[in-house]
Formats: C-alpha cells, sequence, structure tokens
C-alpha cells in the first residue's frame, strides 16, 4: 500500500515506478515491431499528454527502435456524465501532420467502454496511413461497448474512476505522479 498526503486520493493504483515501468515495456513491444522504420506518434489530449511524451522519449533512447519519430496530437471530448463517458464523440482538434501513407500509432490514457477510440481508429483510418495501430496505458476490459483492437497495452485498470498521469476529474488532478482511486466524497 503506497501512502499519500492528498486528502482527495484514496489509494494509490500504480506508482511513478509501475507506470515508468509499463511505458518501458510498451516501448519494447513497439520498437520490435518498427525497429528502422519512422513512425508518428497520435496522442489523444489531454489525457494521454504525459503517456505520450514519456512513451516518444523511451522509443527514442532505444537504439533497436524506430528511424524516426514524430509527434502529433488530437483532442476529442465525450458527451455525458461527468466521470462515465455517453459514446458522443466530438472532435475539438485534429492533427496537424498529413497521416497519409505512414506508420501512424494513437497513443491513448485509457480504453474504457471503447467508443473514443473506436471513433478515432475509424477516423484516422480515412487518413489511409501506412499502418494503424493502438496503445493505450490503462485497460478496463469488461467495461467494452464495442470491439476494439488494442495492439499494445500497459496496465490492467480496476473497475475504478481513476485519476492522475494525465486523467483528470472535472480538469482536475491531472498533474499527479502517480495514479490513484479518488475518495467517493472528492466527486461532487
Ligand atoms: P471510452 O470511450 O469509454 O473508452 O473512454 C475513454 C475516455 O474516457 C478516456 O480517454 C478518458 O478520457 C475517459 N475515462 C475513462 N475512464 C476513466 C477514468 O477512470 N478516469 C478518468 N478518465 C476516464
Ligand atoms: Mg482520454
Amino acid at each position: 500500500m503506497i501512502l499519500t498526503d492528498d486528502p482527495a486520493i484514496e489509494a494509490v493504483l500504480f506508482s511513478a515506478e509501475q507506470i515508468a515501468e509499463a511505458i518501458a515495456d510498451l516501448a519494447e513491444s513497439i520498437a520490435a515491431d518498427y525497429r528502422g522504420e519512422p513512425v508518428v506518434l497520435v496522442g489523444v489530449l489531454k489525457g494521454a499528454l504525459f503517456v505520450t511524451a514519456d512513451l516518444a522519449r523511451s522509443l527514442a533512447r532505444r537504439t533497436d527502435g524506430p528511424s524516426d519519430i514524430c509527434l502529433d496530437f488530437i483532442a476529442v471530448s465525450s458527451y455525458g456524465n461527468a466521470n462515465r463517458t455517453s459514446g458522443e464523440v466530438r472532435l475539438l482538434k485534429d492533427t496537424s501532420e498529413s497521416l497519409e501513407g505512414r506508420n501512424v500509432i494513437i497513443v491513448e490514457d485509457i480504453i474504457d467502454n471503447g467508443l473514443t477510440l473506436a471513433y478515432l481508429q475509424g477516423l484516422l483510418r480515412g487518413r489511409a496511413p501506412r499502418s494503424l495501430r493502438t496503445c493505450v496505458l490503462l485497460d478496463k476490459p469488461y467495461r467494452r461497448a464495442i470491439d476494439v483492437v488494442v495492439d499494445y497495452r500497459g496496465l490492467l485498470c480496476p473497475d475504478e474512476f481513476i485519476v492522475g498521469y494525465g486523467l483528470d476529474y472535472q480538469e482536475r488532478y491531472r498533474t499527479l505522479p502517480y495514479l490513484a482511486k479518488l475518495r467517493s466524497d472528492a466527486f461532487s
């Protein structure tokens, strides 16, 4: 059990060290699949900001990985309740690079019902990339409402609403270095 001083945090589910290990493992798998080839990482804002940055640097440190790593970002939001997504996905910001003919990897913080990633995969497939794969740091597989292919997954997430390392509750807690379960009285 990891202790924390933050009164809104009930329990730390994954420490900064566990997150770093999971990202190093993701980078190892991706490096093996794209050795000597260029890739474009498309991070999904805002939640995947830190995982995209850390994954990109972990890949760049390796000598056995992609020949080039380009970073791009896309932003979406889901209509619905504060702590559950409704499935209606809205595009807030598109990618700025052309993805045509390129090896694209979507980098997402968490997959829950799967509708966000299903939407993004459909959208980016329409840009005629050479290849399209998906990487998620956290997976809640038992909550899926739709079948989505996830090529790289970091951590199996318990059935809790979690915050930290980019994930928010009403725009708070993103900067926590760990992933944590909020106390129930922190929800408003
Ligand atoms: P999906 O469309 O249900 O797969 O939801 C994916 C999106 O919902 C993620 O990109 C997050 O923004 C958000 N989300 C899902 N579960 C959590 C959670 O436990 N904490 C914070 N955000 C979450
Ligand atoms: Mg997200």
